[in-house]
């Protein structure tokens, strides 16, 4: 594994989906499944990990964006909050949707993705939750960037990229994964248009081939297997 590429981090996209590749837990029954998600992700040693909006919202919670008093405009500069040196918990956001109840998920700093379109009332609510933002864009975020600000400004040298489809579909289209971390879940979804590992929607989707690592048996009828993307 794990070629670090010199300006950004080796990225690596660790996923728990059904045998046909969905990946909204419904009714799936597998108890010891997140465990097993957790316990793998741990091996890569990983120093964040990061997840679009939508997987985030869960986790940030849903505090009030308050207005403020003042219109003085607050700079479109990264801001780092103060924070332990500790690991990475990531959000891709645009248009800063996510309500941060605080900076901290399970020990781990909260840091989220915006592009200049934001509101300064939202710059703010983040600015007082202690969250830690990075710019990657004027109005649409461009992946190259979030990469190689998180290794410049954080450090981070391996990131696990942990869903949900879109933004693993965005990864892929921008040929921006390393490899694959694979548990297949033993069951059968079916449902048809929920989130699917990659989501490329419109755009034309471009198919990555892999070289196959490794295959294990885990707990519970998983299967792990992990690819190297072939560049
Ligand atoms: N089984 C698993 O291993 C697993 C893991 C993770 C998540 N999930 C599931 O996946 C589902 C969510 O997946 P999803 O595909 O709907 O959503 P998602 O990928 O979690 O979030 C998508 C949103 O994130 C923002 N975003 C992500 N990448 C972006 C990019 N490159 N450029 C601009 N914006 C970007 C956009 O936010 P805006 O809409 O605000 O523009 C986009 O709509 C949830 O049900 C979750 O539980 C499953």
């Amino acid at each position: 594994m794990s070629r670090t590429s010199s300006d950004r981090p080796y990225v690596i996209c660790h996923m728990l989906p059904s045998i046909d590749g969905r990946i909204v837990f419904r009714d799936w029954r597998l108890n010891s499944a997140t465990g097993e998600y957790e316990k793998t992700a741990q091996t890569f040693d990983a120093g964040a990990w990061i997840i679009g909006r939508i997987s985030m919202e869960p986790y940030a919670g849903k505090a009030r964006v308050p207005s403020r008093r003042t219109r003085e405009r607050i700079p479109r500069e990264d801001f780092i909050a103060k924070h332990e040196p500790s690991s990475y918990a990531i959000a891709i956001d645009p248009s800063g949707k996510l309500r941060w109840e605080s900076n901290d998920i399970d020990g781990e700093h909260a840091v989220t993705v915006l592009t200049e379109s934001v509101s300064d009332d939202y710059l703010a609510f983040l600015q007082s939750k202690g969250v830690s933002y990075l710019f990657a864009g004027k109005t649409r975020i461009d992946l190259r960037r979030v990469l190689r600000k998180l290794r410049s400004k954080l450090g981070i040298r391996r990131l696990l990229l942990e869903g949900g489809g879109t933004i693993n579909g965005s990864f892929l289209a921008a040929n921006l994964i390393d490899e694959l971390s694979i548990l297949i879940g033993p069951v059968a979804d079916g449902s048809v248009g929920t989130a699917t590992l990659f989501d490329v929607g419109n755009r034309r989707a471009p198919a990555r081939n892999l070289k196959l690592l490794s295959i294990e048996r885990r707990p519970g009828d998983i299967v792990w297997l992990r690819y190297k993307v072939r560049r």
